[in-house]
């Protein structure tokens, strides 16, 4: 089999257990690594095991032998960085969210048409495979209708006002980072339907930056989605899709292995169905997959995570931002 060479553009946390994940996936090859610091380009590369580095990311798009981009960046960079990688003809995947706002993320896949060339946002959460079954019970009517989605999302991070999670100039705040996660978990069940309605209210940090933020979302088949992201607490992290005889839970809804269905018919909630769909790594495998099942495809898109679901849940974050009063200097 072909193997599929990778470069990573910006080797921090995510970038190491991406790293970890290419290693588990059938003919995919850590071959390349970029950071701006020679010396860390050489560590992570001798840690994970890539047989080229580079002190410069144009390097590393320039190099023939790299057949795909991933790049793991604070989320300021990423449109600057997956345009170098599409103008010098390189497929990219890149980091959540795909840019900081809608008009950065239309110019980026505007590129990747005119490129001819496959591009992505790593939104994990689209690819872990036991959303099929979720999919499957909604269509056979095991719930009824949808009316209702509830998911948090936060953690308890310690303050750092130049940190990626707080300072604005890096697209600090928990929208953002943590926020996105339970908006793409109410976009996937409602098939990226655009909601009419979207209304947020937020508690700022001393950055001015979001740290507690609440999303409500109401739809025009009068579905209204519950959602919340923070930076100051757990919010314990099971998403619930409520239907009017039945309900759904997935437990680590980001990263999902399970699910259960529950008939809510009688007061008495009943355990109908659970399912299992363990990671063979640590999750990120299932978009490596997608990815090079893409470009083995010569698809430009994935459609488990198209352009315009993208587009949609990056509409629905400027909206948020607007409500909130938040801009950041990329605005
Ligand atoms: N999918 C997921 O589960 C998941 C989880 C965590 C994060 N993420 C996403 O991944 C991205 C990176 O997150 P992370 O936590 O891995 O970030 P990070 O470790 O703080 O930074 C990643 C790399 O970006 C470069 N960088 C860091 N700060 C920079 C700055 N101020 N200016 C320019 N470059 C800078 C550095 O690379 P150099 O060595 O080249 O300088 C650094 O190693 C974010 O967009 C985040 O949303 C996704």
């Amino acid at each position: 089999m072909e193997r599929t060479r990778w470069g990573i553009i910006a080797p921090g946390k995510i970038a190491a257990k991406f790293a970890d994940a290419l290693h588990a996936v059938d003919s995919a090859e850590l071959y390349a690594v970029a950071s701006r610091s020679s010396e860390r380009a050489r560590s992570f590369a001798e840690i994970h095991g890539a047989s080229q580095w580079y002190g410069d990311y144009t390097e590393l798009v320039k190099d023939e032998d790299v057949d795909i981009v991933y790049i793991a960046s604070p989320h300021t960079f990423h449109a600057e960085q997956a345009v170098l990688a599409l103008t010098h003809n390189k497929p990219v995947l890149c980091e959540k969210p795909i840019t900081v706002n809608h008009s950065q993320a239309n110019e980026l896949f505007d590129q990747a048409k005119r490129n001819n060339l496959f591009c992505m946002e790593a939104l994990w959460t689209r690819f872990m495979p036991v959303f099929e079954k979720i999919d499957e019970w909604i269509a056979t009517d095991q719930i009824g209708e949808v009316q209702m989605i509830r998911a948090n999302f936060g953690f308890s991070f310690q303050f750092d006002p130049k940190g990626r999670l707080f300072d604005p100039n890096l697209g600090g705040g928990s929208l953002l980072d943590l926020g996105i996660y339970p908006l793409t978990f109410a976009q996937m069940v409602l098939r990226d339907l655009s909601p009419s309605k979207v209304s947020a209210i937020a508690t700022k940090g001393s950055t001015g930056v979001d740290e507690n933020l609440g999303m409500l979302l109401q739809y025009d088949s009068g579905v209204i989605a519950t959602l919340s992201s923070t930076t100051r607490a757990n919010t314990g992290y099971i998403a619930t899709i409520i239907g009017t005889k039945g309900k759904i839970e997935v437990p680590m809804f980001w990263c999902a292995q399970s699910a259960e269905l529950y008939s809510t018919d009688r007061a008495e909630e009943v355990l109908v169905d659970k399912a299992e769909f363990p990671h063979f790594c640590n999750g990120y495998e299932w978009e490596i997959q997608e990815a090079q099942r893409c470009l083995a495809n010569r698809q430009l898109e994935s459609t488990k995570m198209t352009w315009q679901s993208s587009l949609d849940v990056m509409k629905i974050m400027d909206e948020v931002r607007k409500q909130i009063n938040l801009s950041y200097p990329d605005d």
